[in-house]
Parts: C-alpha cells; structure tokens; sequence
C-alpha cells in the first residue's frame, strides 16, 4: 500500500528545521551530483514541503529555475508557502504522479531525495525520466539503506513489533525498498543511463532529547503515525515511552539529546545521447 504523506503534511512543515539538520547535506550532495550549476532547469521529484528543491533553486540563480513535484497537494502548498518565506522566485510546485512526469521542455538535470522508494514501477520510471532529461543531463537519488542501517526510522517500529507482537512490514512500498546499492545501480544501467555512479554517505541526525525524537516520528513518519491512531491512548503512551527509553539507551550523544547514524545512499547517473 502507498504510504500516506498527506496525513503527516502539516507536520513535516513544522518539523523542517528538525530533519534539516541532518538532511541539508544530503541536498548538497545531490546538487553535487547531478552537476547542477548556474542557469540550469531543475526537476525535483517528491519534493514534499520543498527540499532539495529550494536549496537547488539558489543554486541556479536567476537564470535557472526548479520544478518541484509531489502527489500530495496539501505538501505542495507547504513547499509554496516556504518559497514565498524565503523570498525564492525561480522555484515553482506542482501537485504530480512522479511515476510519468513531463514538464514543457527538458531538463538539465533531475534530483530526488527519499522519493524514488515511493514509485511503484521505479523501472518504468527510469525509462521515462531518460527522456525528460536532455541528453547528457544528470539523475541523482538518495535512498535509504536496510532497516537496520537507519535506526532513526526503523527504531519506532522495531519497538512497536517487540511491544505488541506486529510481524515485520514489507520493505516494498517503504522508506526501505531500495536500501540494495548494487541492485538499484543495476536498474540505471538496465534503463541506459550511463556514468552510474553510487555514493555511500553516513549521515547523523541530532534531535535535542528523546522525547523531541519519539514526537518528532509520532508526527511524520507514515506507519508509526498510523500505528499511534489505531491504539489506545494509553497504550500508545506506553509504547512512545518505550521508544524514548530505547533511543535514550541506544543513541545518546556526548552533549546531551541524542543522535542517530543513518545509511544514505546517494546514486548519479548520465541520461546518455
Ligand atoms: C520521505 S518524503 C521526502 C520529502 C522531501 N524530498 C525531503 O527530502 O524532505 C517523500 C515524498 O514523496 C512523495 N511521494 C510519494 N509518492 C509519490 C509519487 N508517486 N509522486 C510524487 N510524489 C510522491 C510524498 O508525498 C512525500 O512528500
């Protein structure tokens, strides 16, 4: 089943400054390497409330431009009101499928973070993206890596299945589907698209305490969020306090607050002539 970003909308624009921290590299990054420069004509597919896409459209200046796209409206009208805030006029956002997505021209480049996962033919995808891409222009994605390798999202759930006996979800659909480096590199190469390059960067998530963690994924992530609605509210007190004590065990950091060691995988590839 799809996960359902627009019940967690509101809060992943309330949230921003939080996942920022951690995730602002990860847009540089993807700038980085998808060569994205001055006077470029950006796609940015589920963009959410607006990033990398706003951090892309200051990279381009004024003569370039980005086109950010999400299914859910009510995360596409987040990402206007950020880039109304922020004073970005080159940055516009569409509510799109980004499974088939064709702007009126072609783009120099295409960025994606945590969004392709989401895709539920990513091969067809990759297809169609060769084409919306002028020729030589850049993909660059980041992934999630396994379960295990990104406790910031896993830990929540872990604790609920250990809690209430839940069996495991299927990584298909999630945050996790494409947590395999080699096999995602695999489905460039098989799409055309050359000069496929895979990155591994770890990436820490510092959140001031346990309890600013626990409400922070009570708020925005799709199946603890659900999972919180569907239990009683003392049982659901239950199992968020067992989540803080479990983060405040496992991940304490030396200032105080704790922190989180996440797997990112970020790939770069060339839609080739
Ligand atoms: C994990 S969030 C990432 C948001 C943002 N890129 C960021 O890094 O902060 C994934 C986003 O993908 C969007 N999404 C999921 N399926 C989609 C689809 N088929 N087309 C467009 N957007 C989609 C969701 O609505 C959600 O906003």
């Amino acid at each position: 089943m799809a996960m359902d970003f627009g019940a967690v909308a509101a809060a992943w624009g309330r949230w921003g400054p939080v996942f920022e921290r951690g995730a602002h590299a990860i847009g540089e990054r993807l700038i980085e390497t998808a060569r994205i420069g001055p006077g470029n004509d950006v796609l940015d597919l589920g963009t959410g409330p607006g990033e990398p896409a706003l951090t892309v459209a200051r990279a381009v200046g004024p003569d370039g431009r980005v086109v950010g796209i999400d299914i859910s409206p009510a995360m596409v009208a987040l990402a206007r009101e950020r880039a109304e805030r922020a004073g970005v006029g080159n940055a516009e956002f569409v509510a799109a499928d980004a499974a088939a997505y064709s702007g009126a021209r072609r783009f120099d480049a295409i960025v994606s973070r945590w969004g392709l996962m989401f895709l539920p033919d990513l091969d067809a995808s990759l297809a169609h993206y060769r084409g919306v891409l002028r020729d030589g222009g850049r993909f660059a994605a980041a992934t999630w890596g396994a379960p295990s390798e990104v406790p910031m999202i896993s830990l929540p759930m872990t604790v609920a299945s250990q809690r209430l006996g839940l069996a495991p979800a299927p990584l298909e659909g999630g945050p996790f589907a494409l947590h395999d480096a080699a096999h995602l590199r695999e489905r460039f190469l098989a799409r055309g698209y050359a000069d496929v390059e895979v990155q591994d960067v770890p990436t820490m998530f510092p959140f001031t305490s346990a309890e600013e963690y626990v409400t922070y994924m009570a708020d925005i992530a799709p199946a603890f969020h659900g999972l919180l609605g569907r239990l009683d509210a003392a049982e659901g007190a239950a199992l968020r306090k067992d989540v803080e004590a479990a983060a405040g065990e496992h991940f304490a950091s030396p200032g105080g607050g704790v922190q989180f060691p996440n797997r990112v995988i970020v790939i770069g590839a060339t839609s080739p002539a």
